[in-house]
């Protein structure tokens, strides 16, 4: 696979079914169709899916305030993971950003999940708080991460 060939564009609502079943497939649930349909129609996220041979691989999802940065979720579907489409879709947001004049990034990732605190360290995040019992689902504690542009 070669990166060249994916095209980043904004999610549509055509999009919301495939972006959910990436999510589903690896019995995750990160963000609600209901949060997707209404996040895609506001002007301040950025919400972006990776298409490659006409098929979605992952998808990018952040929101920003003033000049600050929320990712929300990224996620890549299991068949695709290690072939750096995540660095890809990353590498696309972060010079998006720098164009909207973003300073910081921010995010959540659960203590547990180590491939994703693994890549944000890759990209710079670094842990700045714990927020304990974050996700509803397990109460599972929460690393606050936070990147400067
Ligand atoms: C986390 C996730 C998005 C990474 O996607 P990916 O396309 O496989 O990541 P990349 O190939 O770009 O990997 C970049 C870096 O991430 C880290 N990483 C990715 N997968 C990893 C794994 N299985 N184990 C350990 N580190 C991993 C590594 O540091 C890697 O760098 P390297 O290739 O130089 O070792 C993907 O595993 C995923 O979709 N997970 C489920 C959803 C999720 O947890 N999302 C994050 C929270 S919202």
């Amino acid at each position: 696979m070669n990166l060249n060939d994916i095209k980043i564009i904004p999610m549509s609502i055509n999009n919301i079914d495939k972006v959910k079943d990436i999510e589903t497939d690896q019995n995750i649930n990160i963000l609600s169709k209901e949060s997707i349909l209404n996040d895609i129609k506001d002007e301040h996220s950025c919400y972006f899916v990776a298409i490659l041979d006409k098929e979605i691989v992952g998808y990018i999802a952040s929101s920003i305030v003033i000049d600050n940065m929320d990712l929300e979720s990224i996620v890549v579907k299991k068949e695709y993971q290690r072939m750096h489409i995540a660095s890809y879709l990353l590498d696309f947001l972060f010079n998006l950003a720098k164009k909207k004049n973003v300073v910081s990034i921010f995010l959540e990732v659960r203590t547990s999940n180590i491939k994703a605190q693994n890549l944000y360290r890759k990209y710079g995040f670094e842990i700045i708080n714990i927020r304990k019992k974050y996700y509803k689902d397990n109460l599972e504690d929460a690393f606050i991460m936070k990147k400067d542009l």
